[in-house]
């Protein structure tokens, strides 16, 4: 049993189904607070809405303390400390488990060897959101779509997107599919069935995943990026057979990869996905907290 959840691929596919169905008791029983005495570290160098504040609703569910690192300022790396020195001291100080956002250039991997207590990955550069893939997969079981029968099909800019990572590594483990719509110079790095309309996607698949173009993590500006291209509307959703959904793991850009119509339609998961979020950051958070005693 791994003692990190930094990537899904260091997990077997048993040891993610039980986290899943955990997350599922934990909803089902009552309001248990447990390991009341650790302390959580949420440290988010990089911006972060729902995952930051997720988690911080999770530690606060299970009863923990937890003290939070925000990407807004504040520490000592304004004052040119390096990520590395700051993780040092952090963990000089005996946090029982660190939750950590950051881009590529900090080895998350790195700090889960060197470090006696569970580390979660909140979002590494564009390798990792193991904890976005799995609420993902929890917000379609609760809508009773088996595993097996997933066709996910993500859309847009894949080569700069960790969520697309972390569902390669994921379907590989628990045997749903997955495809992409996207243009030449968004595509992955690795082998991936790829669809060439959003008609063919909605042939191919039950479940839409459009990501926003991730800026900050192009190389350099990619001019002309034709943002609306396969954006997707209402009047696409009202096509949708009954078991398909629409999902998106957020912030959206309305107006690009989907139109505003969207919103309220009845086959939009995206705020069950929050909602799902939580469920699975108490697990992991009790799961890991357990492991590790
Ligand atoms: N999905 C996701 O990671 O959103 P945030 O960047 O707001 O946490």
């Amino acid at each position: 049993m791994p003692k990190s959840l930094i990537e899904l691929r260091d997990w077997s596919a048993q040891e993610i189904k039980n986290l899943l169905h955990f997350s599922f008791s934990l909803e089902q029983k009552s309001q248990e607070k447990t390991h009341s005495q650790a302390s959580v570290g949420l440290l988010f160098f990089e911006a972060s809405t729902r995952t930051r504040v997720s988690f911080e609703v999770a530690t606060h569910k299970e009863g923990l303390n937890s003290f939070l690192i925000s990407s807004g300022g504040g520490t000592s790396i304004e004052k040119g400390e390096s990520l590395e020195d700051t993780l040092d001291n952090i963990l000089a100080m005996g946090p029982d488990l660190l939750v950590v956002r950051s881009d590529d250039q900090f080895d998350q991997q790195k700090l889960s060897q060197i470090s006696k207590i569970p580390i979660i990955s909140a979002g590494w550069g564009k390798k990792s959101h193991p904890t976005q893939a799995l609420l993902d997969i929890r917000a379609l079981m609760k809508k009773n779509l088996e595993i097996q029968d997933i066709r996910l099909v993500i859309i847009g800019d894949i080569r700069h997107s960790r969520v697309a990572n972390s569902h390669f590594q994921l379907s590989e483990k628990l045997g749903y599919q997955v495809a992409v719509l996207c243009e030449d110079n968004m595509t992955p790095q690795n082998k991936i069935l790829r669809l060439e309309s959003l008609e063919e996607a909605y042939e191919w698949g039950n479940v839409m995943m459009p990501l926003r173009f991730q800026h900050e993590r192009h190389v350099s500006r990619t001019e002309n990026l034709n943002v609306k291209k396969f954006q997707i509307n209402r009047d696409h959703l009202d096509t949708f057979k009954s078991n398909c959904y629409l999902m998106h793991p957020g912030p959206v850009n309305y107006g690009s990869e989907l139109d505003e119509s969207v919103k309220k339609h009845k086959q939009n998961l995206i705020l069950s996905q929050v909602e799902s979020g939580v469920w699975v950051r108490r697990a992991c958070l009790q799961h890991l907290l357990e492991v590790s005693r």
